[in-house]
């Protein structure tokens, strides 16, 4: 068969990525048509309104009117799918591989939901399905894992892989101030979305991670078996604490690591040592430590979303992509492994099965017996105390007591924790921070 000449593109959306994608094509065609070895042309782009005023201004012909003038198009090789959310993105998805068209995407909400039926309908229908920008935006972290990785059962995944709040808690601990403001600062840089429920709640980062494990481990992490925890109780006073008694530093944290056959995957804020690989990975930058049973630990880093990254991330597999469909092998060979039933991971591990250190923050009347009760509690529990920090005293008022622990069975930490919040000297819901491994 001939070599096709000219790649076309089904553009869906075109907001911040879907524009960063057209000026990074005009950017670097010749490079890019290069590499392919055929032009690259966005043939339809379909958008929700049509007449709304765009930061590029492009042949109003362009747009689309409906999606069905993309699949039904014989010409469009590719559903390029910038437009986020699970529906109608799931649908349009679907459809579009029925119909014999490559994908790529960058939306990591839909592959997260529906990953079995997305990779199903694409083996069944020999397509390609390409989603590098999905997870931590310019890193090439899905090729790491996928190809460059490949011979390696993966033992774990460390990661930061959502950089508005790694800028959060970064700018609270650099300029010691509270979350409130912080949230404000990163909302008017464009850092965090007018809503950023699902970034400061953790729900961004487990989508992220079940992307990043069901390809890992070899085995289908749905986003409701990740623990999730976000960063919305942590204070500048733990920050500080943990800084200046401890020399460890908050991360919001996705890990993935497998133990006695079983998988751990969470995402919760995370003391780590300050010398630990991904306490420098500062502002809105992401970093991920993946660990392989035979090249040991490798780690990636960089900007984690906008524009330019995300852009160069969608690039690279519209590269990747047309040259294949240009030499005619598109489909041929599955792009990812695809494997969803690794017989050696018995099961995800629930939180409460996990064994750590913690940090614990008590908040309690300042009275003679308050410590003594706690550590009773705590020993009753068979959590063993590795310090004790109170620093204010002020007397008949709550003060904050820290506590910190050896390693110690979750449920344990649970229930005893549960107990000492009944205590009538206890102000406050105790706050736990986990001091994962990492030493
Ligand atoms: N922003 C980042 O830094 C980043 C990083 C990595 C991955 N991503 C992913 O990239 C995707 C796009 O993000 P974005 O920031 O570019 O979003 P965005 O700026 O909100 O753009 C969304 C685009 O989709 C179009 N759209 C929305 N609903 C539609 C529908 N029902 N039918 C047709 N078009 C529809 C919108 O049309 P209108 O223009 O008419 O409103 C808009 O052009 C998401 O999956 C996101 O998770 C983003």
């Amino acid at each position: 068969m001939d070599q096709k000449s000219v790649i076309y593109i089904g553009m869906v959306g075109f907001g911040n990525i879907g524009q960063g994608i057209y000026k990074l094509l005009e950017k670097n065609r010749n490079l890019i048509e290069a590499k392919i070895g055929a032009h690259l042309q966005i043939k339809k782009i379909l958008v929700k309104e049509i007449s709304k005023t765009r930061e590029l201004m492009i042949p109003p012909s362009l747009f689309a009117n409906n999606y069905e003038e993309l699949i039904a198009d014989p010409e469009i090789d590719i559903i390029l799918e910038v437009m986020g959310g699970l529906h109608p993105a799931r649908e349009f998805l679907l459809e579009a591989m029925s119909n014999g068209k490559h994908i790529v995407t960058a939306n990591k909400a839909v592959l997260a939901m529906f990953w079995e039926e997305i990779i199903e309908t694409a083996r069944k229908h020999k397509v390609d399905i390409y989603f590098e920008a999905s997870v931590c935006g310019g890193i090439p972290v899905i090729q790491a894992i996928n190809d460059g990785l490949a011979a390696n059962n993966i033992l774990s995944i460390w990661g930061i892989v959502n950089g508005t709040t790694n800028f959060i808690l970064e700018k609270m601990t650099n300029e010691k101030k509270n979350f409130k403001e912080v949230l404000t600062i990163a909302q008017k840089r464009g850092l965090a979305e007018p809503d950023p429920t699902l970034d400061i709640n953790g729900a961004d980062a487990a989508h992220k991670l079940a992307i990043l494990s069901s390809l890992a481990f070899s085995k289908r992490v749905k986003p409701s078996e990740i623990y999730i925890e976000g960063i919305e109780k942590i204070t500048l006073q733990d920050i500080e604490t943990a800084k200046e008694e401890f020399g460890r530093v908050v991360k919001l944290l996705a890990i993935a690591r497998v133990e006695d056959e079983e998988l751990e995957v969470r995402v919760h804020p995370t003391l780590i040592p300050e010398d630990h690989l991904l306490a420098s990975v500062g502002g809105e930058y992401n970093g991920v430590v993946v660990e392989g049973d035979v090249v040991g630990s490798t780690m990636y880093y960089g900007l984690g979303a906008g524009q330019k990254p995300t852009a160069s991330a969608v690039m690279s597999d519209l590269i990747f992509l047309a040259r294949s469909i240009s030499d005619n092998v598109a489909g041929e060979v599955s792009n990812c492994w695809f494997i969803t039933d690794n017989p050696q991971i018995r099961k995800i591990r629930k939180i409460e099965e996990i064994n750590s250190r913690y940090y614990l923050r008590f908040t309690v009347v300042d009275q003679p017996g308050v410590l003594s009760a706690i550590a009773r509690i705590l020993g009753e529990h068979q959590i063993s105390i590795s310090s004790v920090i109170q620093k204010e005293r002020k007397k008949g008022d709550k003060v904050p007591v820290i506590i910190t622990t050896y390693g110690a069975l979750e449920k344990n930490v649970q229930e005893a924790l549960k107990k000492i919040n009944g205590l009538p000297f206890v102000r406050e819901e105790t706050l736990l921070i986990r001091m994962d491994r990492g030493e």
